[in-house]
């Protein structure tokens, strides 16, 4: 099977997934494939994947568009009638970007912005990365310079989170904004818990001139202005919300052949449904392959293994061995996804499956990087 099709239907592909089990990898292959099929990629990346940025011939991954220069896939004998550019997602960058959208005035920008609270809901609350991530994506899809972007989503505990990301930030925010209420209420110990529901942060606004207190002061501004924002910012985060459930967004589930996120997989396809959402495709990453046929292989790797390194006696015995070994790993996968295979099989829309090889080496150039293409959209 071949994800090809995804590619040439969608405008967004999600590479969802556990941690490690190949997401940046899978979604820069897709996009490489895509861009040799003549679209515009973008690859909007978590990962600083220093190699891979090296591997497109760029220096580091940044927040900055980069596009991936065409003398390179020329050097590796790749037609890309395309274009690829790469971008590392900055969290808060983007939530800086969403406050200069959505502050009422340029003071009351400036304000946020330069608060000592906001350094911390802009970088450190939880959903924050998640949410910006969908944020990022709804911006530069609505742009439109782009035909296809591909989404290698953050490593979360749970690699859904980012589907309510939009609700559970608005709602950590506000509950961060209380707790800080409470421990400023509880700081200066004198106020009745009651007063939290009336107009804490005018009241909080009176203690901070009594006691002189800077920081009640900040909170209290920051929690006004932050409410101000609000007001778009949760029709903001419905919005995003919607654009991922929109026809022209894909899923791809990404999978190694472990148990583990075998089982991971599944819980995900399973929400996905629940949720509404398409699981267009599981890709398993990292199958190993059985030796193609064990005599050849055997005859091979010994012939190489005695011109390169010559061999001592019980070479030949661990030759056998490794051999015997790769079939067992290829059977043990096999064994594995069997779970996987009837859960597919079960579903009504049934996905597209794409296993690709675990390869003798890092994936760490654009060879390597076309070859992961190949199996994925050939
Ligand atoms: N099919 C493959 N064969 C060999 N190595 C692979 C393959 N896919 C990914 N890798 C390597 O595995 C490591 C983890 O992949 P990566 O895409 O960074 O995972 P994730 O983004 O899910 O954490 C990388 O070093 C990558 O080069
Ligand atoms: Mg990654």
């Amino acid at each position: 099977m071949s994800l090809a099709p995804l590619l040439e239907s969608r405008r967004v592909v999600l590479c969802v997934g556990s941690g490690g089990v190949g997401k940046t990898t899978t979604a820069a292959a897709l996009g490489l494939a895509a861009a040799m099929q003549g679209k515009r990629v973008l690859c909007l990346t978590i990962d600083p994947a220093k190699r891979l940025a090296n591997s497109l011939g760029l220096e580091a991954m940044t927040s900055e568009a980069q596009v991936v220069d065409p003398a390179r896939f020329a050097e590796a004998g790749l037609a890309v009638g395309g274009s690829l550019t790469v971008m590392m997602l900055d969290t808060k960058r983007t939530f800086d970007e969403l406050v200069r959208t959505y502050a009422s005035s340029p003071e009351a920008r400036d304000r946020i912005l330069g608060n000592k609270l906001y350094q911390y809901v802009s970088t450190s609350l939880a959903g924050t990365h998640e949410y910006m991530a969908m944020e990022k994506l709804h911006a530069v899809k609505r742009e439109g310079k782009y035909d296809l972007i591909l989404l290698d989503t953050p490593p979360t505990a749970n690699a859904l989170d980012f589907l309510d990301a939009p609700e559970r930030l608005v709602s950590a925010l506000d509950s961060a904004a209380m707790r800080w209420f409470i421990e400023v209420f509880q700081e200066s110990g004198s106020l009745s818990f009651n007063l939290l529901a009336k107009t804490a942060a005018v009241v909080l606004k009176g203690i901070g001139k009594l006691t002189g207190g800077g920081f009640l002061q900040q909170v209290a501004e920051f929690v006004t202005q932050l409410n101000d924002l609000f007001g778009g910012f949760k029709e903001r985060a419905a919005e995003v919300a919607r654009s991922l459930r929109a026809p022209d967004v894909a899923f791809v589930l990404v999978t190694s052949p472990a148990p583990m996120a075998i089982q991971e997989v599944l819980f995900f396809a399973e929400r996905l449904r629940e949720q509404g959402m398409p699981q267009d495709a599981v890709v398993v990453n990292r199958v190993n392959q059985p030796p193609r046929s064990p005599t050849d292989a055997l005859a091979a790797r010994e012939e190489a293994a005695r011109l390169a390194l010559g061999l001592d006696d019980d070479g030949p015995d661990r030759l056998v061995q490794a051999s015997h070994d790769e079939g067992k790993l290829a059977e043990l996968d096999r064994r594995n996804l069997a779970p996987l295979a009837a859960a597919l099989g079960e579903l009504s829309a049934r996905p597209l499956r794409v296993d690709v090889p675990a390869l003798p080496y890092d994936v760490h150039d654009l060879a390597s990087l076309a070859e992961v293409a190949r199996h994925l959209a050939s």
